[in-house]
């Protein structure tokens, strides 16, 4: 099938690479020249696993293609993918933009039955703007065109994503029940049915529906993170280990195992936007979702929970003392630093005077740029700031080491290396990588989140 995708970022290009892998014939627009000339020099403008291999198998087969060309894009793809961004706007909505202007393009260029979907993470309702504004272009060229606009929000996670795309636990689409709605129809199952041959994974619904699916299992995900979070935090003080007390609540079915990892907080380009734009939509209609509000609150309390522990260490006056931290990206296997907890922190060390020795296996580049963002009010601080080159190499005379992601690299490191290479051996683990029992046996001045156990025994 002839698939476009607007938007080759992470959504875009994994959407993209994916349905090449399929056998479908897919052009890849961006607006970014710099994205598309790495993409067509052969290289790659995000660090994916697996992505790599994918897009330069089907660029090599010629089912891949990536340009700036909008005219070309829209006249390709029988099926319009938008997965443009949507970041937050100043009022915590998400900032339609992007979508409405690559919809605007569609309705500029069309001259035949296009099946637009939205693959973005966007408000209820969106489907409806997209629908009017393509419908505006065409009516200003006095044209009438059929078109549907479909829901097809995206599950993947980043640094699973392909993973995540090739075997999908579910796929939500939202259709109208016009007899355009039911031509998208026909075509999306049959894009998709590839990924249905197991079983059917496919869950047709309303398109208001489908973009609400979205934002209600990212909703649910912080929700868990923020509640063990907060339990967490009454652990350090009743003297409990959250680490225990998850075993012991997600053992029950009612409740399973993912996403009860107590830590210093979610980032990323999805929880922290979804959760504020859906409480943004609930006030549009005058209600106020309490427990989403309290969800991100926690959240950015639990993000200055290392620098608090830090501080309450060693004063908060922190000129003269140098932390090593591992891990920058907000989670493992990507370079997204989006709204990670690392940032909050390294602004809390170098903005208390300290000095920082920082180790991520991909994200350092990605630091280099958002730090400058992050400091443009005090750019002189970034020369606190030295990037390391391996994990060890981070930890050399520093009074302490803070864990922000957890890689795999840091699970099982060579301990008495560690200590023999910081001046002191203690540790600010923010995701709960070691045992804290382990810890003390070893001679390593422990602090976990919500592990206090074995400190108050
Ligand atoms: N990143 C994730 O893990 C993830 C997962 C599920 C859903 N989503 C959602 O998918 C959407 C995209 O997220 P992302 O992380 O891929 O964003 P991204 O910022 O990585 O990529 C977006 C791309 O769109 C391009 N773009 C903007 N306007 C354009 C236009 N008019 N025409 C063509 N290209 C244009 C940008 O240059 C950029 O390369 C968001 O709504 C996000 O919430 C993201």
């Amino acid at each position: 099938m002839k698939i476009t995708i607007i938007g080759t970022g992470y959504v875009g290009l994994v959407t993209g690479a994916c349905l090449a892998e399929l056998g479908n014939d897919v052009f890849c627009l961006d607006v970014d020249q710099r994205k598309i000339d790495i993409l067509n020099a052969g290289g790659i403008p995000i660090h994916e696993p697996g992505l790599e291999e994918v897009v330069r198998r089907n660029s090599a087969a010629g089912r891949l293609k990536f340009s700036t060309n909008v005219e070309a894009s829209v006249a390709h793809g029988d099926i319009q993918f938008i997965a443009v961004g949507t970041p937050p706007d100043e009022d915590g909505s998400a900032d339609l933009q992007y979508v409405l202007a690559a919809a605007r393009n569609i309705g500029k260029y069309m001259t035949g039955f296009k099946v637009v979907v939205d693959k973005s993470t966007v408000p209820v309702g969106t489907a409806d703007k997209v629908r009017t504004v393509i419908a505006q272009e065409l009516s200003s060229r006095q044209h009438e065109l059929p078109f549907s606009v479909v829901s097809n929000p995206e599950f993947l996670k980043e640094g699973a994503a392909v993973e995540d795309f090739m075997r999908p636990d579910r796929i939500v689409i939202g259709c109208d029940s016009t007899s355009e709605g039911e031509r998208a129809r026909d075509l999306m199952r049959k894009l998709y049915a590839p990924f249905n041959r197991n079983h059917e994974r496919t869950y047709w619904m309303d398109v208001r529906s489908a973009e609400f699916t979205k934002y209600a299992a990212n909703a649910m995900l912080a929700t868990r993170i923020s509640f063990m979070n907060e339990l967490a935090n009454l652990a350090d003080h009743v003297g409990a280990d959250i680490d225990a007390v998850r075993h012991g609540i997600g053992s029950d079915p009612r409740i399973g195992h993912s996403f009860l990892y107590a830590g210093c907080g979610y980032g990323g380009s999805c929880f922290p936007k979804d959760v504020q734009a859906l409480e943004r939509t609930a006030q549009e209609y005058s209600l106020n979702l309490q427990i989403l509000q309290a969800v991100e609150a926690v959240n950015n309390q639990q993000k200055q929970v290392l620098g608090n522990k830090i501080t309450q260490r060693f004063g908060k006056n922190l000129t003269g003392r140098h932390f090593a931290v591992w891990g920058l990206a907000f989670k493992p296997n990507t370079d997204d630093m989006r709204a990670a907890p690392s940032r909050v922190l390294l602004g809390e060390l170098l903005r208390a005077g300290a000095t920082v020795a920082v180790y991520d296996p991909v994200a350092i580049d990605e630091a280099k740029r958002v730090l400058e963002l992050d400091f443009y009010d005090a750019p002189e601080l970034l020369t606190a700031v030295r990037y390391a080159n391996n994990p060890m190499d981070a930890l050399d005379g520093a009074d302490a080491l803070a864990i922000v992601t957890e890689w795999k690299a840091f699970r099982s490191p060579d301990f008495d290396k560690v200590k023999s290479s910081l001046k002191q051996p203690v540790i600010f683990d923010g995701r709960n990588l070691y045992d804290p029992s382990v810890m003390r046996e070893i001679g390593v001045e422990y602090y976990g989140i919500g592990r206090s156990v074995l400190a108050k025994a």
